[in-house]
């Protein structure tokens, strides 16, 4: 069985879209109801069987390293108080010691520099997943195994060695805010391009945020091509290598949101809020009240 074990956590950029929030706070760190958005990639990767998590930060995110922390003293005043719920919430979903590192993205030079600041964290010989934090799925109460895990069986139920990206359906009319994949047959990848304008754009197929790769990619990354935005990107390092190594794109069936932006973090608040049956009620009066 090929292994896939480690994920990498990209979450080195500067968030300016979420300004002034994150002058100096992480992104990542914003809650969706009461759980930080980077805490549901955490928990998202570990059920679909990711034992190592490698975190690139950079400054201004120590509040990341925190949180993956114990904190001592809330630890035992609630233990004190007998609050056991809130006990859980705080530790019980801690990795164990040993299963975390972070790794620091000096400058924000882009999301493949930052994946090649992981480089030495990886084993040469096994793929590895990585987690857009930003780009959030909602899994569907009745699934089983999530789609990241549905990655990694299509991963290793291939007959050749290949990367999987993770892509969704979008409007034409915005391939120009994604990296926007060719195909050949279902899931045969054979172009990539970074933000087309939907004149040149190859399909409606985005981008989005989950990557099984294989550790080739670091040749492709350390070769530090400045792409869109004037930043190294992912999207030109797997662009390339698709050329000599097979990818193959899954397309995603969950409900997704990008919640790098305020609308879609909005959105992903609000559909998380009426997913919790405790406050759904009174979420729908406050909708209402706001909606006329
Ligand atoms: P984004 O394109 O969302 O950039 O990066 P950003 O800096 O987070 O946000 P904006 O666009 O300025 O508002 C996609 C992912 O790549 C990570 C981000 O943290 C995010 O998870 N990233 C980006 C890095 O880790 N380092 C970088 O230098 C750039």
């Amino acid at each position: 069985m090929r292994k896939v074990k480690t994920a990498v956590f990209p979450v080195g950029g500067l968030g300016t879209r979420f300004l002034p929030a994150t002058k100096s706070m992480p992104k990542e760190m914003l809650p969706i109801a009461n759980k930080p958005i980077i805490q549901y990639a955490y928990e998202e990767a570990r059920d679909a069987g990711i034992e190592k998590f490698v975190f690139v930060t950079g400054r201004n995110k120590n509040a990341i390293n925190n949180h993956f922390d114990h904190a001592y003293e809330l630890e035992s005043k609630l233990d004190e108080k007998n609050k056991s719920q809130e006990l859980g919430q705080v530790m019980g979903w801690l990795p164990d010691a040993g299963q975390i590192a972070f790794v620091r993205q000096q400058k924000p030079l882009g999301l493949g520099h930052a994946i090649w600041c992981a480089r030495n964290f990886i084993a040469k010989d096994e793929a590895f997943v990585v987690i857009l934090a930003d780009e959030m799925m909602m899994q569907s109460p009745n699934r089983k195994r999530n789609f990241l895990g549905e990655m990694i069986d299509l991963y290793q139920n291939k007959e050749d060695i290949s990367s999987i990206v993770a892509v969704d359906e979008i409007d034409m009319k915005d391939t120009n805010k994604y990296g926007i994949i060719k195909v050949e047959g279902a899931e045969k990848i054979i172009d990539m391009v970074e933000k087309p304008k939907t004149e040149v754009a190859p399909s409606n197929l985005a981008i989005t945020g989950r990557y099984i790769l294989q550790p080739e990619i670091f040749e492709y990354l350390e070769k530090f091509e400045i792409g869109s935005g004037g930043e190294i990107q992912l999207t030109d390092a797997m662009k390339s290598m698709c050329k000599t190594h097979p990818f193959y794109c899954k397309k995603i069936d969950e409900v997704r949101f990008d919640c790098g932006n305020v609308l879609g973090y909005l959105e992903a608040n609000i559909a998380f809020a009426l997913a919790n049956g405790a406050i759904e009620s009174d979420v729908k009066k406050i909708l209402k009240k706001y909606s006329n």
